[in-house]
């Protein structure tokens, strides 16, 4: 047992400033934005990673190292996992863990589709702590901190409570709605072979099909690009589900805390699996508000099969 670990092997977090990391981390989110919104993405200067959709450019690489060093500066006891350093077998650990993203939707960076981030996450003993989440196009900031809320500011939000809206049931008082009254965000993502591909396909189709073909009718499905920036939208209120199989921690863990913060929930993509973990790979996040359980399920039954990323 170290000074910092309790009995039970856990981190002993009580000595940690929740706030000051937080204070910390929309600092340098706003650096990495200028770096972002300056820097002039082009092919010449994008290359790929496992296949050619999944990108990755000069300036997600020198985000990265300037949000690294910074920390390192700052904590250096504590760990870090970054997207551009990460090597197969890093894992996560119970200490004070920085995960970040230095652009999530570097594909939408590399098109200039105004709807990518950088997403700087905390964890202790593996649990989502804080979350900053910075589009720097939009000018839209999410924070969280656990057990504190999450906030939207941004040039239309003053530090706006997260979420922006009521959360309404999800089933009127006659069992209507659920599933059927969602708008839904779901992911290609850049592997688009095999099982999970097939799967993802025959998903979409189900979600969206009219209640006459055995579909559930969603009132529709949106790809937007970003995990990070999904999560905050159904922190926001702004979609109601998002369902997600391939991404990676430094694209969740942020969002993780700004959803959970504004009431939602997170469980496994795959069908009756309630408990996600930040590195599974796998994620079905839903806003608050009552029957989220049964829509969960209703989601679950329009799952084609069982996606195998994060099982291997
Ligand atoms: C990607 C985005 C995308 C998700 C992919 C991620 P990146 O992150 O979050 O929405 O579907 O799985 O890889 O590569 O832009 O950081």
């Amino acid at each position: 047992m170290t000074d910092s670990t309790t009995e039970t092997g856990a981190y002993d977090a009580s000595s940690i400033n929740l706030q000051e990391i937080h204070d910390f981390l929309v600092s340098i989110a706003h650096a990495a934005g200028q770096m972002i919104t300056t820097a002039r993405p082009s092919n010449s200067r994008t290359g790929s990673k496992t296949n050619a959709a999944d990108l990755v450019t000069e300036t997600d690489r020198a985000v990265e190292k300037m949000v690294s060093e910074r920390i390192q500066e700052r904590y250096p006891d504590y760990q870090f996992m970054g997207e551009e350093t990460y090597k197969p077998g890093d894992t996560l650990t119970p200490s004070p863990t920085f995960i970040v993203d230095p652009i999530d939707g570097t594909t939408n960076f590399v098109h200039t589709f105004p709807y990518a981030c950088i997403s700087l996450g905390f964890t202790i003993n593996l649990i989502p702590t804080i979350g900053v989440i910075y589009n720097p196009f939009t000018n839209q900031l999410f924070t969280g901190i656990k057990g504190q809320g999450s906030y939207l500011t941004s040039p239309l939000h003053d530090r706006e409570r997260l979420p922006l809206k009521h959360l309404e049931p999800f089933y009127d008082e006659n069992g209507a709605g659920g599933l059927s009254n969602c708008l839904v965000i779901g992911e290609w993502g850049s592997d688009r072979s095999g099982n999970d591909y097939d799967i993802k396909v025959k998903t979409f189709r189900k979600l969206c099909a009219d209640k006459k073909d055995g579909g559930a009718m969603v009132h529709s499905i949106r790809s937007l690009g970003s995990a990070a920036l999904n999560f905050c939208g159904v922190a926001a209120g702004w979609a109601d589900v998002y369902w997600e199989g391939g991404c990676w921690a430094w694209d969740v863990c942020a969002g993780w805390v700004v959803l959970k913060e504004a009431g939602g929930e997170i469980v496994d993509a795959n069908p009756g699996m309630w408990k996600a973990k930040i590195d599974g790979r796998r994620y079905l996040a839903v806003r608050g508000g009552e029957g989220w359980e049964a829509v969960v399920k209703e989601f679950w039954g329009c799952v084609e099969g069982e996606l195998k990323v994060g099982m291997e």
